[in-house]
């Protein structure tokens, strides 16, 4: 899709991060934008900047749970209904969870699972009707870098994202031989600057074995992240206008793809020697004493 002046993007996850960024910037090339998200604040906010920023588009917002499939359905319904056509899905709402396999319970597997592969499945399959009937459509479906390679501590995350580039390679492919004017791109984002550690769910499992401590973990996750989120969304547009089947995002994502070709086993050992390197520091260094509270809140 060449130009996006005129259509009309739907994206999940549209409160915060990329989402929101992706938002902003399809309504500044004048696409109209359907935003959900399940964080109505977020939606809310990103909702007040696109108006803002491209005040001639048509915005709507619905609250939408990815993993509620019913959700989903009426979403895509209601998008088109009130657009009047759908021409694309950016299926990019997703969540990470930090555990060892052994540690993970079913709860939180079921949960990632059910935002970041069945959400895109969702998502996928609402609205693909609607964009062949609109005879110019794109899903891009948001995987990761860690649908490229494997890290401990990310078994559940991993399995959601080498399952949302393997469904959307196929998908793209069947597009092809369709000649149905639909076409998909999946997105390898590396470490982008988001809301995504914060909001992830830690278990203890990983205490001791990959981080100190849960605040620990969530400092080290955030210190790959290095390209901004609006930088992402410019890579992920340029993707989309050059019809391209998969986008790397960030110089990171390239690293971990050619190391995922030229070593596609043993990058295995050198992930584990790194862990190994990290657990040393963490276990050396002094555990950080808290600050003190103020005066009068003490016991
Ligand atoms: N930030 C990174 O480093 C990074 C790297 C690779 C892939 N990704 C992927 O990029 C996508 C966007 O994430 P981000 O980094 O912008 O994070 P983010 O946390 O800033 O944004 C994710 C959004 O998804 C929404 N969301 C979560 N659960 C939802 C649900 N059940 N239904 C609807 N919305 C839901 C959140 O409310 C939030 O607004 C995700 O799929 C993530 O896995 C992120």
């Amino acid at each position: 899709m060449k130009d996006f002046r005129n259509k009309v993007a739907a994206i999940t996850g549209a409160g915060s991060g990329m989402g929101r960024c992706l938002a902003l910037q399809l309504a500044q090339a004048g696409c109209h934008v359907a935003l959900s998200d399940c964080n109505e604040a977020g939606l809310a906010q990103t909702l007040a900047e696109v108006r803002r920023a491209a005040p001639g588009v048509r915005a709507t917002t619905h609250r939408v749970d990815v993993a509620d499939r019913a959700a989903v359905y009426a979403w895509a319904e209601a998008v088109a209904a009130a657009h009047g056509r759908v021409n694309l899905i950016f299926n990019n709402a997703g969540v990470a969870l930090s555990s060892t396999v052994e540690g993970a319970s079913y709860d939180d597997l079921e949960w990632i699972l059910g935002i970041n592969f069945w959400g895109v499945v969702y998502g996928t399959k609402a609205f693909l009707p609607h964009l062949k009937a609109a005879g110019e459509g794109h899903i891009v479906n948001t995987s990761s870098v860690f649908g490229l390679f494997a890290q401990p501590g990310m078994g559940a995350y991993n399995a959601s994202k080498y399952a949302v580039r393997g469904f959307t390679e196929s998908l793209r492919q069947e597009l092809d031989l369709m000649d149905c004017g639909v076409s998909a791109t999946t997105v390898h984002p590396g470490g982008i600057k988001t809301n995504i550690a914060r909001d992830s769910r830690v278990s203890p499992s990983v205490n001791g074995l990959l981080v100190r401590d849960e605040q620990q973990g969530r400092e080290e996750f955030e210190k790959f992240f290095i390209t901004t989120a609006d930088k992402a969304a410019r890579v992920i547009l340029a993707a989309v206008r050059a019809n391209r089947r998969r986008v790397l995002v960030g110089p990171d994502a390239y690293a971990a793809d050619a190391m995922a070709r030229l070593l596609p086993a043993a990058y295995q050992s050198l992930v584990v020697k790194e862990a190994r390197r990290k657990r040393r520091q963490f276990v050396a260094a002094p555990t950080p004493t808290p600050a003190p509270a103020p005066d009068g809140e003490r016991a």
